[in-house]
């Protein structure tokens, strides 16, 4: 036991629920607010009934994201009449761009904590319970909660996230992120390769490295060579065959060839890159301040496909951006065409107050013409995502189990290595966390099916 917990803790066995929305670091975040809270003696529970502190780490990319977290708000005040002295805190990114004005809004709120403030967590709380508010938002240089073990609330037990840096730089002209999250850092890579290797070793065989732009990552110390990401992704699929390694997001203006190489030598390092284009029209690339052009992205794509020709390519994409015509959004489909995406995530613009766009351009696209343009990717990407599946009928994937299917206990489902679901009827021993041989035989456009071979 460590010294420091021979004093009272301030959790004393109360019951802590965490609700997560938003993107993977916020996933990743919740096990690291879970894990300083159990030090403070708090219990971790899955029954918002029983609760006696609920923690909701919440989003702000898109006003709809926002919108879902006040409903929910909204609803635990029945929660706090029915149970004394609950907390209720808001942490994460809304909590960052809304500060005090949440108290005001919402009178359920008793903690609002940023996304660097989580150590102070179990202060911020104890504050509430004893009748205040508790906030802290204060945004950190170096915070990257590197020592913290992070607490796996997922229950495949087979893939997990891992954060190796924090914030942004980018500043996207649409995005709120780089104000929420503050600037990038990278956490020290000894830590990073301690938690895979643990994880590892627990029995995990799936790891995906996280951070908003995983290739601008670099830890540099004293006298030592610096470590950027093909490193640091090589020492983690260093840790062995059997470990699998992802990593999301590739900013395509970094993605290097360096990092290509290294991809292409480990058979472990999963043949799947999530490279956001956002739009395929340059007038509106150089508005969002992405700084590269569509045809610097088809040669990234191009430069991926001549390493790893079985390497899958998916997007992000935005509809109806300031100032966007219909010429613009033409390009846009046709670059999804020209890459033939294996699947991608589709958004409607939404101006987020205090980002460049919100302060210097006009959110001129109508809601009716954003909802058709949007339609139009989505009706796209559909088939692209069918033909990319019909391209692997007849073909054997190695997938990795994770689980029962949703639909049937006779059925197992699992990961290609292009990040692809895979349903498969269940043989013999196969368990969570074994690979399987598995020809397909059929698919829709969001799943592959197979028999194991
Ligand atoms: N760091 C990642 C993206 C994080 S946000 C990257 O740069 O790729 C995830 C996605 O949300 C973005 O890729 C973008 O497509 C979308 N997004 C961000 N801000 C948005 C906004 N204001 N309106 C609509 N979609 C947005
Ligand atoms: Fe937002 Fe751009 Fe940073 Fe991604 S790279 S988080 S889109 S500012
Ligand atoms: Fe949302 Fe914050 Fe992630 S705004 S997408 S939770 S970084």
């Amino acid at each position: 036991m460590k010294l420091e917990n021979l004093r009272p803790l301030s959790g004393n066995g109360k019951r802590l629920y965490v609700e997560t929305y938003g993107c993977q670091m916020n996933v990743g975040d919740s096990e690291i607010l879970v894990s300083i809270m159990q030090d403070e003696g708090y219990r971790y529970t899955e029954d918002i009934a029983q609760a006696d502190v609920i923690l909701v780490n919440t989003c702000s990319i898109r006003d709809n994201a926002e919108q879902r977290i006040w409903g929910r708000l909204r609803e635990f005040h029945r929660y706090k009449r029915a149970r004394k002295g609950l907390v209720v805190g808001i942490v994460g990114c809304m909590a960052e761009r809304l500060r005090e004005e949440l108290f005001e809004r919402e009178t359920v709120v008793d903690v609002v904590a940023g996304p660097d403030s989580y150590r102070e967590l179990p202060r911020l709380v104890a504050a509430a319970a004893a009748g205040g508010h508790g906030v802290n938002v204060q945004l950190s240089q170096e915070e990257t909660y590197g020592d913290i073990r992070p607490v796996r609330l997922d229950r495949n037990g087979v893939s997990a996230f891992i954060s190796i840096m924090r914030g942004c730089n980018n500043f996207c002209s649409y995005c709120v992120v780089p104000y929420t999250r503050g600037r990038e850092r990278s956490r020290d890579p000894q830590t990073i390769l301690r938690e895979a290797q643990e994880l590892f070793s627990a029995g995990y065989r799936e790891v995906t490295l996280l951070g908003q732009n995983v290739n601008s990552y670099r830890w540099k110390e004293g006298t030592a060579e610096a470590v950027d990401f093909p490193a640091l992704v090589e020492r983690v699929a260093g840790i062995s065959p059997l470990l699998r390694v992802r990593f999301a997001t590739s900013h395509p203006k970094d993605l290097s060839d360096r990092l290509i190489e290294v991809m292409a030598s480990y058979p472990n390092i999963c043949r799947a890159v999530h490279l956001p284009a956002q739009s395929g029209s340059d007038r509106m690339l150089a508005a969002m301040n992405r700084k590269y052009t569509r045809a610097w992205y088809l040669e990234r794509v191009a430069a991926i496909r001549r390493r790893m020709p079985d390497c899958a390519v998916t997007t992000d994409l935005i509809a109806g951006f300031c100032g966007e015509t219909a010429e613009d959004h033409a390009q846009t489909l046709s670059l999804m065409r020209e890459v033939g995406y294996d699947s991608a995530y589709m958004f409607k613009y939404s101006q987020r107050p205090g980002t460049l766009a919100s302060r210097t351009m006009t959110d001129d696209v109508s809601e009716e013409v954003k909802t058709a343009r949007l339609n139009e990717i989505i009706a796209l990407q559909n088939e692209l995502s069918t033909a990319s599946n019909e391209r692997d009928m007849g073909n054997v994937f190695e997938v990795l189990v994770e689980g029962l299917s949703r639909r049937s206990s006779e059925q197992l489902c699992g990961r290609t290595s292009q990040n692809k679901m895979v349903v498969f009827d269940r043989t013999g021993e196969t368990a969570p966390g074994d690979y399987v041989r598995v020809r397909i035989t059929g698919c829709t456009s969001a799943t592959l099916f197979g028999v194991a071979e």
